[in-house]
């Protein structure tokens, strides 16, 4: 199969290297733009905008185009893509509001009765008082558009909430303010077609940018898979409770979904509640995920893009766990440093990499994945600590706590 992954980050590079070498796969692929460290597939760095992109589909004949971030989702690539007959893993523009818009999403979820936060949107500077005073601390104050997990301020302090919340509307974003979700956190991604739900192992995404989740939220700093305090009842009340009642409603609507459906949840008292749905890979929940698939992924993403998810057999995964650990460059998540050189990156899953004068250097915030296997989840983290302590990169820094607590016992649901 010929497969074009859309996108650069260490999700599409996991997604390349699955879709690659994946069980069973002898798949040609090809990344646009991709990055640096894609040995694995034909890279086409100055393919950017949707026309080139459908020019490179049409000249490469693919059989199927998977698309790892969610703005060129929410802009609609996957419509036009299908409209000239090329096979897409992702949602439509109209599904895609899921992630888009969080008004879309907490109407979908209040007809289908999933239980989520309490939410008011602040859209004038005016309001931002009274709305916060409907609220308790921990306030969760939201950049209302696509922030890549950057635009959301959890805190106990109402002046900071205040503050982060004049910040988003100068911006000119509308804000969202949410109660907040108590509960350990879930990412669990699922493969949807129309009211058909497969799910993939749950995983958990650590999103402070420093141990014992302290500090600024971030893109991601670091995720494990599968989670030894989920099981499997878990994760079918979840489905059942949670993804299939959003799927349902999304075909009663007229808003079919079709891709990777991403429910990030917090477990509390009353169990699962959504704190966010995304229409897209989680990053970098994916590059633990995806290190344990052990069927033919392209074989999947096929299925799902042409409607017939519902005639595969079970995923098989590989036994184990995996501890992704994320790279990132000096002064991340505020103002990361770029141009320092890389060495040790060997055998990493590359995001925010560039290659100057022959010369693998820094070029984003969030730089390197690392992912550990192992039997255990303490070998699993062993492993991937072990690997990103032969990194070098100045200044670069990351969280030493990835899986801690699930490994210590430390982790239930109720
Ligand atoms: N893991 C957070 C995200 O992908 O949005």
């Amino acid at each position: 199969m010929r497969i074009l992954v859309i996108g650069s980050g260490a999700r599409e590079h996991a997604l390349v290297n699955a879709l690659a070498h994946g069980n069973g796969a002898g798949n040609d692929v090809h990344a646009a733009p991709g990055n640096p460290g894609m040995t694995a597939a034909t890279c086409h760095p100055d393919i950017h905008t949707t026309e080139q992109i459908v020019g490179l589909c049409r000249d490469l004949s693919v059989d199927l185009v998977v698309v790892g971030p969610e703005v060129p989702l929410v802009e609609g690539l996957a419509d036009i893509l299908r409209a000239e007959g090329i096979d897409v893993f992702g949602p439509s523009k109209s599904a895609a509001r899921i992630e888009g818009s969080k008004a879309f999403a907490k109407d979908v979820m209040a007809k289908a009765g999933v239980a989520t936060a309490r939410a008011e949107q602040i859209t004038e500077e005016r309001d931002v008082d009274e709305v916060l005073s409907h609220f308790e601390a921990p306030y969760v104050v939201k950049d209302d558009g696509l922030a890549a997990g950057k635009g959301v301020v959890v805190t106990e302090d109402l002046q900071a909430a205040k503050a982060h919340a004049h910040e988003v509307l100068a911006a000119g974003n509308p804000v969202l303010v949410e109660s907040f979700l108590d509960g350990p956190e879930i990412s669990l991604f699922c493969l949807v077609d129309g009211e058909t739900v497969v799910p993939l192992l749950p995983a958990q995404d650590h999103k402070r940018v420093g141990d014992n989740d302290e500090g600024p939220n971030t893109g991601g700093m670091g995720a494990y898979a599968p989670l030894p305090w989920v099981s499997q009842d878990n994760v079918d009340r979840i489905v059942n409770d949670v993804v299939r009642p959003v799927a349902k409603q999304m075909v009663a609507q007229g808003d079919p979904y079709s891709g990777l459906l991403y429910a990030g949840l917090a477990w509390g008292k009353k169990g699962p509640a959504v704190v966010e749905f995304n229409c897209r890979f989680g990053d970098p929940e994916t590059q633990s995920v995806l290190a344990l698939f052990g069927s033919d992924l392209s074989e999947y993403l096929l299925a799902t893009a042409q409607n017939r998810l519902s005639e595969m057999g079970p995923i098989t995964w590989k036994p184990g766990y995996a501890v992704t650990v994320v790279l990132a460059a000096e002064g991340y998540p505020e103002h990361p440093i770029k141009g320092d050189p890389i060495t040790g990156a060997e055998g990493t899953l590359h995001a925010g990499t560039a290659v100057v004068d022959g010369q693998l250097v820094s070029n984003g915030g969030r730089v390197l994945s690392v992912v550990g296997l192992g039997e255990t989840l303490e070998e699993a983290r062993a492993t991937a600590y072990e690997q990103i302590s032969r990194i070098e990169l100045r200044g670069s820094h990351y969280r030493t706590d990835i899986g801690r607590k699930a490994a210590e016992g430390k982790l239930s649901v109720q």
